[in-house]
This record gives structure tokens, sequence and C-alpha cells, in this order.
């Protein structure tokens, strides 16, 4: 049952701590500093990483890209409908790991048997134990965030954030002391942000709006485009997502003072950047909501701050998504949107 929340999708929301506790055990050493991951044992990867995945998933993909990229491995995301072994360069040194909760999804599911035709190693990274691309894979690792009844990926995503930055320290062989204690500290930072969020105030106030807009850059970029995939898809409201310097070339045409702009700002390493970005959406007079660990720094530029705590450059944006979903939630919510089967989606998409 629904554990006396009023939706499936809240209940979930309320399931990450536990459900990345459950990612993580016995998976990282904080004495040793290590991470080890059993199903991965026999993994060898010396070539190129490409992901294939869709819709939420795909974000995730993008957010473990970038940890691939700084640890030295080349790594592409391609959209699983999108992935033409035909058309790109894949030996049988590639790597193609298949990101996709419900190890069930058409496109993906038609990429990954393609990826194996050509010869490339395969894993999934799937929830779901035995499902498809958990058999049809060379390789799986589970993320382990239990059932997942509503249809917006909630705990799903977090928990494949997380093992992604397993994943990210399996293949380059790095690990460290803070990596492995920054793993072990999101569990209790999640709780911290559930227990104090104000996400339903903001979702209140923007109540109405013609659009919901969200920028964020580097590990935050992909956050962004999850936040405005959530707000659409149970809310049925406009939401875009975007890459907060892309804002300059097309899209801050569309920003007035009725479209609430969500600004990452979690551990953003280039904070400055992004700030101007910012500063060019307040001059059009769009509300500026604020997602930080930094709140003395950036407050002063937005309207409402949603705060999390920092969990350094890699994993604060998993904390400021949580606000997100909550946003989404509430937005929808006061809608009196149908939040677990939001009209026209289903959990599971097994068609191409
Ligand atoms: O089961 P999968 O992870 O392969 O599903 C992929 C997408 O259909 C899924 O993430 C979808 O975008 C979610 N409903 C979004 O909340």
């Amino acid at each position: 049952g629904k554990s006396g929340y009023d939706h499936y999708m809240l209940k979930e929301i309320h399931e990450q701590p536990t459900a990345i506790r459950k990612c993580l055990r016995e998976r990282v050493n904080e004495l040793e500093g290590t991470v080890t991951v059993e199903e991965l044992a026999d993994l060898e990867c010396d070539g190129p990483v490409q992901f294939v995945a869709c819709g939420t998933s795909y974000h995730a993909a993008l957010y473990g890209a970038k940890m691939l990229q700084e640890r030295g491995i080349p790594a592409q995301c391609f959209l699983a409908s999108e992935y033409d072994v035909g058309k790109i360069p894949i030996t049988e040194e590639t790597l193609v790991v298949g990101v996709t909760q419900s190890g069930e999804t058409a496109d993906t599911m038609s990429a990954l048997r393609a990826a194996n035709r050509v010869g490339a190693t395969t894993l999934a990274l799937t929830n779901v134990v035995g499902s498809s691309a958990a058999r049809e894979c060379d390789h799986v690792m589970y993320i382990r965030a239990g059932p997942e009844i509503g249809v917006a990926a909630t705990k799903t995503f977090a928990s494949q954030q997380v093992a992604l930055a397993m994943l990210s320290s399996v293949l380059s062989e790095e690990s460290s002391m803070e990596f492995v204690k920054r793993l072990r500290d999101l569990p209790d930072q999640i709780q911290k942000v559930l227990d104090e969020a104000n996400a339903r105030e903001v979702a209140e106030e923007y109540d109405g709006s013609d659009a919901y807009f969200f920028i964020g850059r580097g590990y935050n970029a992909p956050v962004a485009l999850e936040g405005a995939l959530k707000m659409k898809e149970i809310s049925y409201e406009h939401a875009e997502g975007f890459a907060a310097g892309e804002l300059k070339h097309g899209p801050l045409a569309l920003v007035t003072d009725q479209t609430p702009v969500f600004a990452m700002l979690a551990g953003d390493s280039n904070l400055s950047k992004t700030l101007g970005n910012v500063k060019e959406v307040e001059a059009r007079d769009a509300p500026v909501v604020a997602v930080t660990d930094s709140p003395e720094e950036v407050g002063q530029f937005a309207d409402h701050v949603l705060e999390v705590p920092d969990a350094g450059p890699r994993f604060t944006p998993i904390l400021a998504n949580i606000q997100l979903q909550l946003v989404s939630y509430w937005v929808a919510n006061q809608m009196g949107r149908s939040i677990d089967k939001p009209r026209n989606l289903a959990k599971s998409v097994t068609v191409e």
C-alpha cells in the first residue's frame, strides 16, 4: 500500500534514503575507501563506453557519462531510439550500458540486442531482477531501489545516479576515502532535504504559470532536464530544461515574468557563470528559484531558495533533484492531476 501517503510517488520520494542505503550495501567500504560491485567482478573494459537509455534513465546516463569522463573514460550517451550501430563507431572493445529501471523498455532492448549482435560487451543497469535486460546482457548491475509503482521515476533515478557513481569507480579502478564517505553520507542528507523541504510553498506560489524552466551546468545539467520531464509528466504543464549556457542561444526569448526559472546551483564548480545566466533571466523579470547548497552566495539573486546540504560537486545535484521531485509533486497535486498514472503514459514502454 501507500503507507499513509496520498500517492505512491510521494511514498517513493520518501523511500530514497532507504533505496540509496540498499544500493550501497556491501559495495562501499568506508574504512578502506574502496568500491566493489560483486556482480561486476569479471567485467573487463578497456574501451569506450556507450550508454543507451530513454526518458529519466537517459538523464541518469547523461549524469553517469560525466562521471566517467571526469575519470578519463571516453563515454557517450544515446537515446535508445536513436542508437544505430550501423552508423556509429562500435567495436568489440566497446562497453554498451543499458540504463533501464524496468529492464523491459523496447527501445533500450533493441539497442542492447543490436550491440550484442556486433559483439560489443553489454551491461544492464536495472532495477528488476530477471528482466529482459538482465537476461540478455553479458553483465548486470542491480540498482536495488525496490518496486516503483508511480509512473514517474523518482527513487529509481537517485539509485541509478548512485549506481553509476559506483560504476565509474569500478571501471576507472579509482576511489578515495572522500568519494566513499560522500556516498555514505547521501542517505542522511536526502533525509534532511525531505524533513526540511519548503517545496510545497514554492509550488503554491507559482501555480498557474505559463511555463516552468530549469537550468543547470555540468552535473546539474541532466538534473535540469529531469526536473522539466517530471514537471510535464505529472502536472501536464509546459516545462523545459536546458544547460544553463544554452539559455541565450534561444530559450531566453520565452522567458517572461510568468515563467519561473529553477536554477540548479548545487555544488556548481562554475557558480559565477551560472549566476550570470540567472541574472539574464532576472533582467526579464522572471521569478527565480535557486536550488542550492550556497544560499549566502546566491540568495540575493533568487526569489526563493530551496536549500540542500553540500555533498560535493558530484553529488549535490542528486540532492537538488529531490527538491525538484517535490516541487513537481506539489504543483501536480494542487492541480488535481492523476499523479501516479499520468494521462497517456505507461510505466513500462514495451513498444518502439
Ligand atoms: O524502465 P526504463 O528506465 O527503461 O524507462 C524509461 C522511461 O520510459 C522512463 O524513465 C520514463 O521516462 C519515466 N516515466 C519518467 O518518469
